[in-house]
Parts: C-alpha cells; sequence; structure tokens
C-alpha cells in the first residue's frame, strides 16, 4: 500500500511516499527557520501562510522523488494534532483536497505517535518497549504497546526538554534552531563547567515525570552561583553543562523506568533525539541488563511526514478512515495512564 504523509504542525512542511508503512520512497523537508530566524522562535502566523505558499510544491516533489504518480497513491495520512493550530490546518486541508481529488481514503494520525513510530522505518522494533519522547512541545515516557496503543508513564510538569534547549539559545543568543545551536556548541564546551541544581521529583506519581523550568531558571537568572571553580563561564561551558544536566535529568528517570519495568527494548524519538550527548548516554544503557536501544535517524527524529505516512499506513489497513468533519487540536491527546 502506497501511503502518501503529510506534516505542518510547526515550521516543518514537508510530505512523504511510504510504501507499507516503512519502505521511504521519498521525503521532502522543507525548514522555515530561515523564515523564523530574526524572531528566534516560530511565529504561528508565518508558519501557517509559508506552509500554504510551499505545500503544493513540497507535494509536488515528493511524488517525483518516489518515483510513483499520483493514481498510484492508496491513501493519505496528515499530522491532525498536537500543533499550531493554523499550521496543522493547512496540512489537513490539503489532505482532505488530495483525498477528494483522488478518490482515496485519508487519516488524521497523532504527531507524538508519529514520533514514537519513526524507529520502525529503520529497524522493526517489537512492541512493546520503553519510548521516549522528547521534542519542542513534549517530554513523554510511555509504555509503546503498538502503534496507537500507549500507556503513559511519566511526562513533563512545565517546560518540555527542546523548549528548553530553545529557551536557553534564545536568551545567551546561541543561535537558531536553539537545540542544534547548543548541541554543536556544547561539543567545545565543559559538561563539568557548572553544576546546576536538578528535580528532585521521585516519589509517588511523580516517579517518572520531569521538570524543566528550574533549571532553566537557573541557567538564565542565577549562572555565576554554579560556576565550578577552574572554569571559564563561556558560551560553550554554558551550553555544555546546560545540555548535561538537561540529559541527565531524562535518564534518571529512563534507568529508573528500565529497573522498575525490565524493559528489552527502548526507543528514543523527536527532536531532541538528534542530541549528540542524549544519544551517547542512551546508547551506554545498552547490553546494561540486556536492553537494547533505538533511535530514528537524524532526520526522521525532527518533524517529517514519513513517519506520518508510516503510522497513517497501520489505520489505513485497518480501514480506520477519519470522516469529512474531521478538525485539528492544538493540544496533546490524553493518553492513558498507568493503571
Ligand atoms: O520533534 P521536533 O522537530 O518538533 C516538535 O514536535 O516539537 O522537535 C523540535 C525540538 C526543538 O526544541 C529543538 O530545539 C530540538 O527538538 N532539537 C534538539 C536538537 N535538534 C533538535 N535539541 C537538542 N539537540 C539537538 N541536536
Ligand atoms: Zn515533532
Amino acid at each position: 500500500m502506497i501511503v502518501l504523509g503529510i506534516e505542518t504542525s510547526c515550521d516543518e512542511c514537508s510530505v512523504a511516499v511510504v510504501e507499507d508503512g516503512t519502505k521511504i520512497l521519498s521525503n521532502v523537508i522543507a525548514t522555515q527557520s530561515e523564515q523564523h530566524a530574526a524572531y528566534s522562535g516560530v511565529v504561528p502566523e508565518i508558519a501557517s501562510r509559508t506552509h500554504t505558499e510551499w505545500i503544493m510544491g513540497v507535494y509536488r516533489e515528493a511524488l517525483e522523488r518516489s518515483g510513483k504518480t499520483r493514481v498510484e497513491i492508496d491513501g493519505i495520512a496528515v499530522t491532525c494534532r498536537p500543533g499550531l493550530s493554523g499550521s496543522l490546518v493547512v496540512g489537513l486541508s490539503f489532505a482532505k483536497g488530495l483525498s477528494l481529488a483522488l478518490g482515496v481514503p485519508f487519516v488524521g494520525v497523532d504527531h507524538i505517535l508519529a514520533h514514537l513510530y519513526a524507529v520502525q522505518l529503520e529497524h522493526a522494533v517489537p512492541y512493546p518497549f520503553l519510548g521516549v519522547l522528547v521534542s519542542g512541545g513534549h517530554t513523554m515516557l510511555a509504555v509503546v504497546k503498538s502503534y496507537d496503543d500507549v500507556e503513559v508513564l511519566g511526562t513533563t510538569i512545565d517546560d518540555a526538554c527542546g523548549e528548553a534547549f530553545d529557551k536557553i539559545a534564545k536568551h545567551f543568543d546561541m543561535g537558531y534552531p536553539g537545540g542544534s545551536a547548543i548541541d554543536s556548541l556544547a561539543r567545545r564546551g565543559a559538561g563539568d563547567a557548572y553544576s546546576f541544581p536538578k528535580p528532585s521529583l521521585h516519589k509517588g506519581d511523580h516517579r517518572y515525570d520531569v521538570s524543566y523550568s528550574g533549571l532553566k531558571t537557573a541557567v538564565v537568572h542565577h549562572l555565576e552561583k554554579y560556576l565550578n571553580a577552574g572554569f571559564e563561564p563561556t558560551r560553550e561551558n554554558i551550553a555544555a553543562a546546560f545540555e548535561k544536566t538537561a540529559v541527565e535529568i531524562l535518564m534518571t528517570r529512563v534507568e529508573r523506568a528500565l529497573r522498575d519495568f525490565r524493559f528489552e527494548r527502548v526507543v528514543a524519538g523527536g527532536g531532541v533525539a538528534a542530541n549528540t550527548y542524549f544519544r551517547s548516554r542512551m546508547l551506554e544503557l545498552t547490553g546494561g541488563a540486556g536492553t537494547a536501544v533505538f533511535f530514528p535517524s537524524l532526520e526522521l527524529c525532527t518533524d517529517n511526514a514519513a513517519m506520518v505516512a508510516g503510522i497513517g499506513y497501520h489505520y489505513l489497513r485497518e480501514k480506520k478512515h477519519s470522516s469529512d468533519s474531521l478538525d485539528v487540536s492544538a493540544r496533546v491527546a490524553v493518553f492513558r495512564g498507568r493503571e
């Protein structure tokens, strides 16, 4: 089955063609970072207008690169939540129009589930596994039981992990997009230059939760207080020590969940899963208690339509089509908690 995927939830305008949920025939990702760089953050109005301008061209290119023609498309999958409403509407409306024109069904998919599916495009990881979703809008640890069945263990109680990267980068003028700017600065800095505080969420319902607002406040407002003797307050050192602490906060929860549930597999996804230090720390878990660690390649960590087409295949195969009246939602769906 040939599925065309569409992703416009934030500032990536992407269309992909994927066969049978795993074989990527094309994955065109047009990033708007240049459009938003002057503001050091995504401007919703600019994002939706740029999607409107670009989506036809991105679709044409994705189709051409796939080697398929439009009559060979069996179904369409489109991100319908969560994200920026105005941007999601562009993708969803395009999907509906295309579905009507081609006479094929479409399905709206959840962006978070799509990130957790991304790994399947490159490695056939059997379910269940511990899913670690770290993106700009979300941070979540979950038992992933199938492509659309997740049981949330923990989430952020304030800022998302990627959001903290973006805010720190913006505050110190480190570059845009913030996450990758910090990643490259940190490679030239010392993670031990600062000893930033970490949240002490470890009890009861918060056992697997994370928090980033305390770290952000410490880095932005009380930087000098945490500088260790013998280190210079350079941007490289700030980036490296912030990155180290941000990843440490995550790793404590990941290790705790691995110990508690003895997962055989752990899968990361989302933009922050592209982070060099996070990847190396996660890989250290390999073999520990027989745990296998899986990551999507860098391009499939950040927003892309291949993961949308990939997960969409499963819904379409099961004839779980969306209705013509499907709307977008800016908010995260309420996933099941632990029973
Ligand atoms: O998954 P994604 O593309 O969009 C959302 O669903 O939010 O994730 C974007 C986030 C941004 O916060 C960005 O700063 C972060 O992922 N990011 C990174 C890196 N690349 C992207 N964070 C740390 N290191 C990176 N290399
Ligand atoms: Zn995303």
